[in-house]
């Protein structure tokens, strides 16, 4: 009928509507039916229900500009944006009760902040449930807020990794800086010592004193030191790297054998050889066992004083025994 103004179909298990609808309607009840969307062009039409249908979004406005009232509760609606509900500009009731609500940051800051928001929704607050994000399931979607993090994840993540990269690149320096890869080398060090059986007493000396130096000493120690004690009455037997040592065999293993083979170690301690020497000793200290408390096998020599400050402070033996031990200085 072209003049028909009042349709009331709800329940009739309809899944569509078509264009035979008149587009006179001013009141259409299509509630309790099987429509997931509502196209129709109703210029005039005033009041819309359609609760209890499968509806995922609002109407669209520019079809129904007149509409004053809409029922769309029990629907599949999920939220609707401050545009949607902004472009029915005659709007005074709106019931969206009972759907499953998802609450993103969005829906909730233009819901909760919208003026007058309570006077067009029917049913506000009480019907109006947060059905995910799951921090926020089954509260009233005027009560519900989300986490700063859920808000702004994007940032939160940045931040965070920026964050882990940070305390990563504080660990490394930090590691640097207090010599971390020194320390592990040195309990490594210590274990392999502490599995190793104990040595024997019964080997084989074939020198008096195994002779340690940094190569900017050598002139002294070859010309001066060597020449004074094996040519010494009678003459001492000395291991020097330079001399003695056997070639194509790993320096620290050759450094081993000779202090094995050896009555006694010469230190000859200058600030060099604190500096870039000594660390080869210092790491193998526990295999040596050259400065434990009954153990008289290691002589120092200082050819410059060497102020305590000086040494680093990892070097822990060497501050213990140049505090503990005389030593001979030049
Ligand atoms: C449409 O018909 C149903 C069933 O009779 C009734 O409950 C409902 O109120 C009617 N809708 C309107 C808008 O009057």
């Amino acid at each position: 009928p072209e003049n028909l103004k009042y349709l009331n179909i709800s329940g009739t298990q309809i899944p569509k509507l078509t264009t035979c609808i008149p587009q006179t309607l001013e009141v259409l009840d299509v509630s309790s039916n099987n429509l997931d969307d509502f196209r129709l062009k109703l210029p005039r039409l005033k009041e819309l229900y359609v609760s209890k249908n499968k509806l995922k979004t609002l109407p669209d406005a520019p079809f129904i500009p007149n509409l004053v009232a809409l029922r769309i509760s029990r629907n599949k609606l999920t939220s609707f944006s401050k545009e949607e509900f902004g472009s029915f500009r005659k709007m005074e009731t709106l019931d969206a009760g009972d759907n499953n609500f998802i609450c993103s940051c969005e829906f909730l800051s233009f819901i909760q902040y919208q003026e007058g928001i309570a006077n067009v929704l029917a049913n506000w607050p009480e019907n109006y449930i947060c059905d995910s994000p799951s921090s926020v399931r089954g509260q009233q979607v005027k009560a519900a807020r989300l986490s700063l993090f859920e808000c702004h994840r994007t940032l939160a993540v940045s931040l965070i990794c920026i964050l882990v990269v940070l305390v990563i690149l504080l660990i490394v320096t930090l590691g640097y800086k207090l010599h971390v890869i020194w320390y592990m080398k040195m309990t490594w060090a210590w274990l392999q010592a502490k599995r190793k059986p104990k040595k024997s007493h019964n080997h084989v000396f074939c020198y008096d004193a195994f002779v340690s130096y940094s190569e900017r000493d050598s002139e002294w120690v070859e010309n001066l030191m060597v020449q004074e004690l094996e040519n010494a009455i009678p003459p001492f037997k000395l291991c020097l790297h330079k001399r003695d040592f056997v070639p194509g065999k790993w320096i620290i293993d050759n450094i081993i054998d000779s202090i094995e083979k050896s009555h006694k170690t010469l230190f000859v301690l200058s600030e060099h050889f604190v500096q870039s020497e000594w660390c080869k000793y210092e790491l193998e200290f526990s295999h040596f066992r050259l400065f434990d408390e009954h153990n008289d096998a290691a002589i120092l020599i200082l050819l410059e004083p060497i102020q305590e400050q000086t040494i680093p402070k990892r070097f822990c033996k060497l501050r213990k025994i140049m505090n503990t031990k005389t030593y001979l200085e030049w």
